[in-house]
């Protein structure tokens, strides 16, 4: 892994794990932000994430800490802190020391879950949220299919990730479309909504992608990001495919990428498999794209022509993500 990217690493809202996966009582070490964390649920029911050493010694809370009600217990001298980084108890001390004491002695991150997932805030100043993300309705309804996941670990950052439905050109030459897809892209403030009419690869009825250049264009896509870590994108007009894709910094020159599709249950036979041959030409070109995305150079300055699509809107748009 190079490091080609001089950039922070924005702030926003980013996906940490899948909230079914995380019951009460468990405790997971994660890496993000470029930082060493821990995850718990509490037997309450409420996820935190720290930062992952204790303030007494400093040992990593992920590797046998254990929760205990409200709080983890630290694996080495069982010091117990809650999910707001505050320590609660100092079990074979008279009192809590004034170093740690009635204060945050341990960093914590402001914690949601939506959509089937446990979110984080991130901002390398600590600053508090300053945007929330959507809950999507078809991922709380009983009508939609659970969750199917895909997933990479990838070195890249989210700007160059994100800048990649911006880059009409690319469609053609790394995707093999058979013409640019037409659209709008629409701003305001954190929240960025592009519209497509796609004249994509025709997908024949046992769900297979059609590369010969036949195109049709029966598909729209609404795709919606709220910050630099959350899209949600809807496929409608033949079928209906539902994507919520998640990126996370592993650190300032790494993604967690996670792609998740939802369609619904009663889809006719047909367009349940045109809806399939779909989820899997998206996971397709993201597998194309990662062999650009891990050797590219980011320019700040690069030599566009009018036919690039928006890609200077794009970055000016994500620029607000760096604090
Ligand atoms: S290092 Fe955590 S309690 Fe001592
Ligand atoms: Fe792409």
């Amino acid at each position: 892994m190079n490091r080609r990217y001089e950039k922070p690493i924005p702030y926003g809202w980013y996906a940490i794990d899948y909230s079914d996966s995380l019951k009460p009582g468990d405790v997971r070490p994660v890496n993000y932000f470029g930082r060493e964390l821990v995850l718990f649920r509490t037997e309450s029911g409420t996820a935190s994430l720290l930062n992952a050493h204790c303030p007494h010694l400093g040992a990593h809370l992920g590797y046998g800490g254990i929760v205990k009600g409200e709080a983890i217990s630290c694996p080495f001298h069982a010091w117990e802190f809650n999910g707001e980084g505050y320590c609660t108890s100092v079990p074979y001390a008279n009192r809590i020391p004034p170093k740690v004491a009635d204060k945050q002695c341990v960093v914590s991150y402001p914690v949601i879950e939506r959509n089937q997932m446990i979110w984080a805030w991130y901002h390398p100043e600590g600053a508090a949220p300053l945007f929330e993300i959507d809950d999507v309705p078809e991922l709380q309804s009983p009508e939609w299919t659970p969750l199917d996941t895909y997933e990479w670990r990838i070195n890249t950052i989210i700007q160059e990730t994100g800048e990649n439905a911006a880059d009409m050109a690319h469609f053609i030459t790394v995707h093999g479309n058979p013409a640019m897809p037409q659209g709008g892209v629409d701003l305001d403030g954190p929240r960025r909504i592009t519209e497509f009419d796609s004249r994509a690869h025709s997908i024949d009825a046992q769900g297979k992608v059609d590369l010969s250049g036949e195109s049709h264009d029966a598909v729209h896509l609404r795709s919606e990001s709220v910050g630099p870590g959350f899209t949600f994108q809807r496929f409608s007009r033949m079928f209906d495919v539902l994507m919520m894709g998640t990126v996370t910094p592993i650190d300032d020159q790494n993604v967690h990428l996670r792609f998740n599709f939802s369609v619904p249950r009663q889809q006719s036979e047909n367009n349940g498999m045109l809806a399939s041959g779909t989820v899997q030409e998206i996971v397709r070109q993201v597998e194309q794209d990662i062999p650009i995305w891990e050797h590219k150079v980011y320019l700040e300055d690069p030599a566009l022509c009018d036919g690039d699509g928006p890609i200077a809107k794009y970055r000016k748009w994500f620029q607000q993500f760096y604090a």
